[in-house]
């Protein structure tokens, strides 16, 4: 495979004098494959192979500890690239330089409009580099090079234009004032919306660029300095990413990426007392971690975390193929790891055995195989501990007594490859149908009392999407007012937009991504009274 003498270019990056992989770089090309080649453009192989840094304050700084940590392919687990292993001295740095530009720099001077552009000219820059930040997306978290091309991509880039147009609109209020202990008196009172400040975004590996995109955008609409932290599996496009903001002009020391560990890195700008806001996307056990971080100096937090989403499929779905079709995406996009991933599967009783046949056929004809094959239509999980996560709930479902219709097992002895799995004869106690997967596992159950539908559909401590199948729109309104979940989708699933807001009730998160929605998440309000 050409991916053997890709290896050979890549190794040639100079060891670190550490390294914090789990993983022996021990991958004989043998994953999983459906013939084609996979190839690296040459430019990629180049960026790869170039000492990786942090941006800090606009330059590309080394870690201070100078250690590196590897990062792997995740569809071979070899060497990609190595990047800085920061700690809490890297994490300050960048919050120095953050605050510095807050403070005082052009980004302060700089006009809504000017800001505006900037942002603009950072969603034109992604798609001019579309098919390299594809190719990159993939390499790094495994997923096939052409779901990047098409969604990760585009959606990025999207979403700062879709932000570069609220640069010019964000806007406080007057309000008519009475205060009554001052009769006669007569004020002016407004309000201002101003930047929250030095913003810390700790985000995860399953849509990397996207992740960084759905962070950035609205912190610099906004004003704020931020420093990014990207998830240590899958670090590669967010310093692709810092490239391309300072071809577009983001002053120094308005983004900052520092990669590393999240129990150093991650923690250390989650508690720094320095940082006014942590917006962080990932885990609800570190959402927990970041809150408690979060309490030294009372920053202010926003939190996108886990799910396990109802995904109701009614026997009056109507074209039940398309159905179908819409319940295997809604758990198996990018290989369910997805935090809105539909991954339990109410179907109506008359139509259970139909609908779990017919998953279980898409599930079947999935193409798995290393992201840049052009035929792969799941690729492999981002990492081993994600393997073993997932292989491991397999396992427990089963001596629960689980029934995997398709699936169940790893995919092949190298790379992290998971069969596309169905399950049923489910019961609510077991840890498959409770807590989050995160991989191309379902869990399907049947339903015969709509009576009983919304208190099973909402039985979870999450609540971040839902998902209602059926052509009787009254119904599908009265089920989605009682859906406690942030997103509900109605006879289709995963659609997404800039301009939709996006996160969760429970334990699925405080806050929410995009629309104008996430812009109060990142301003403060100022009320001026003036007496006249
Ligand atoms: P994680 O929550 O540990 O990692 C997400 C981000 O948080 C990464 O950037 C990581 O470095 C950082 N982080 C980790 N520990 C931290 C700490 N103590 N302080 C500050 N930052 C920290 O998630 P992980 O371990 O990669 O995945 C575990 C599970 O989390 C998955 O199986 C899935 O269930 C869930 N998850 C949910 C995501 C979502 O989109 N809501 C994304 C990724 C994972
Ligand atoms: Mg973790």
């Amino acid at each position: 495979m050409k991916t053997t003498s890709f290896r050979r270019q890549v190794t040639s990056v100079r060891a670190s004098s550490r390294t914090r992989s789990q993983v022996p770089l021990h991958g004989n090309g043998n994953a999983p494959s459906n013939g084609k080649k996979p190839g690296v453009r040459p430019q990629i192989t180049a960026w790869l192979k170039r000492p990786k840094h942090n941006l800090i304050a606009g330059q590309w700084v080394p870690a201070c500890s100078g250690k590196l940590f590897d990062v792997l392919n995740p569809a071979d687990t070899f060497l990609l690239s190595r990047v800085p292993d920061s700690g809490r001295e890297d994490i300050d740095r960048a919050v120095k330089a953050a605050r510095k530009a807050f403070e005082s720099s052009p980004w302060r001077r700089m006009t809504p409009s000017e800001r505006g552009k900037l942002l603009w000219r950072v969603g034109d820059l992604i798609l001019k580099n579309a098919d390299e930040f594809a190719e990159l997306e993939s390499l790094d978290n495994g997923k096939p090079r052409a779901v990047a091309r098409v969604a990760d991509v585009p959606l990025a880039a999207d979403l700062f234009h879709y932000m570069a147009g609220w640069a010019t609109k964000v806007e406080g209020n007057t309000i008519p004032i009475s205060v009554p202990y001052a009769p006669g008196a007569r004020f002016h009172a407004f309000t201002l919306r101003e930047p929250a400040g030095v913003v810390g975004q700790i985000i995860p590996w399953n849509f990397p660029l996207l992740m960084a995109a759905w962070k950035l955008g609205p912190a610099l609409t906004t004003g704020n300095c931020v420093v990014l932290k990207p998830a240590e599996q899958t670090p590669l496009s967010a310093l692709r990413l810092g490239e391309i903001l300072l071809e577009a002009g983001v002053p120094e020391g308005v983004v900052n990426i520092v990669t590393g560990f999240g129990e150093t890195a991650g923690a250390a700008l989650a508690a720094h007392p320095d940082v006014d806001k942590v917006a962080f996307t990932g885990s609800t056990e570190v959402g927990r971690l970041i809150v408690r971080a979060a309490g030294g100096n009372l920053k202010k937090v926003t939190l996108e975390l886990g799910g396990k989403s109802p995904n109701i499929v009614f026997k009056d779905a109507g074209d039940l193929e398309a159905t179908i079709r819409g319940a295997a995406n809604a758990i198996f996009f990018n290989h369910g790891q997805c935090c809105c991933a539909g991954s339990r599967l109410l179907v109506e009783q008359p139509i259970f055995d139909k609908v779990v046949e017919g998953v279980a056929g898409h599930a079947k004809k999935i193409k798995i195989g290393p992201g840049l094959s052009e035929d792969t239509q799941m690729g492999p999980l981002v990492s081993e501990e994600q393997l073993m996560r997932v292989t491991q709930f397999l396992s427990q479902g089963k001596a629960d007594g689980a029934c995997y219709v398709t699936g169940g097992n790893r995919s092949g002895d190298h790379g992290y490859f998971v069969q596309p799995t169905v399950a049923t004869n489910v019961e609510p106690k077991m840890s498959i149908v409770r807590e989050e997967i995160f991989g191309p596992v379902v869990v399907a159950e049947p339903f015969s009392k709509v009576e009983d539908l919304v208190s099973r559909a909402n039985a979870t401590e999450y609540g971040l999407a839902a998902g209602i199948w059926t052509q009787d729109i009254g119904k599908a309104h009265r089920i989605a007012a009682e859906l406690r979940a942030g997103t509900v989708w109605i006879n289709c699933y995963n659609v997404f937009d800039a301009a939709l807001p996006f996160g969760g009730y429970k334990q699925s998160g405080w806050g929410r991504e995009m629309g104008h929605e996430v812009l109060e998440h990142y301003t403060e309000t100022k009320a001026v009274v003036i007496g006249l």
